[in-house]
């Protein structure tokens, strides 16, 4: 496995998917459980964001503390199914600028089409956290990137819940200065691109539109 990619064993994470997986959960629980498991992952993408010592004063003394040295970050979802994992990120950095991706899969070529990009002006002095659940072809994230590169930005963490792998290797290969991060990683894609065993289609069920 590449250096840059991270999958997640924690068995709350792990737990959680496999309630997201069912055909039984509802799309209110759904959209629960999917900002619940970007926040879990997100403590942990999010653990060598930098630290300054201060001075304090407690009740009791003078001390020096740390805190976060005011590293500036930006979420980026992929349109739709990332929205969901937006606020599961913006719990842990309530700060955070948001900025916007729109793509979606021909379902024919299962190329990624662009239809909207709004990105925080600065983000070249940002680390960009972008958020999508599933990384099946991996052709949307790499083309998220790209767009987030010809801005500038050169500090990128893609976050998914479900991985294919190849989407892995497609986005590590043509991007390998992107650290990965994945709740788990399954078996393959099948012959319409969907990744098996999967949760289906992740924007269908975050937002009750199939
Ligand atoms: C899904 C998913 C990813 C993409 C992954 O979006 O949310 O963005 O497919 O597939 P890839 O790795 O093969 O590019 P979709 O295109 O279905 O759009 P939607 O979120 O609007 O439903
Ligand atoms: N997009 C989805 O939403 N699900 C998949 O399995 C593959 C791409």
């Amino acid at each position: 496995m590449h250096t840059n990619v991270t999958i997640f064993d924690h068995p709350l994470i792990t737990h959680k998917i496999s309630v997201l997986r069912s055909v039984d959960t509802s799309c209110k629980e759904f959209r629960e459980l999917i900002e619940e498991i970007a926040t879990l992952m997100g403590f942990e993408a999010l653990r060598d964001l930098p630290l300054e010592e201060v001075d304090i004063t407690t009740p009791i003394c003078k001390t020096k503390a740390k805190i976060l040295s005011g590293k500036k970050l930006a979420i980026v979802p992929i349109l739709r199914a990332g929205l969901g994992m937006t606020n599961g990120l913006l719990n842990l950095v309530p700060s955070a600028r948001v900025g916007h991706i729109g793509l979606y899969r021909d379902h024919d070529t299962l190329e990624p089409h662009e239809y909207y990009c709004k990105l925080p002006d600065d983000i070249e002095n940002r680390l960009v956290i972008l958020l999508d659940p599933m990384l099946a072809t991996g052709g949307s994230a790499s083309a998220a990137v790209n767009f987030i590169k010809q801005r500038g930005c050169n500090h990128i963490k893609m976050m998914c819940i479900i991985a294919a792998p190849e989407g892995i290797e497609r986005l590590a290969a043509e991007h390998p200065d992107v650290e990965i991060y994945c709740g788990c990683v399954d078996e393959r894609l099948n012959e319409i691109g969907y990744i098996v065993p999967g949760l289906g289609d992740a924007g269908d069920r975050i937002f009750g539109t199939k």
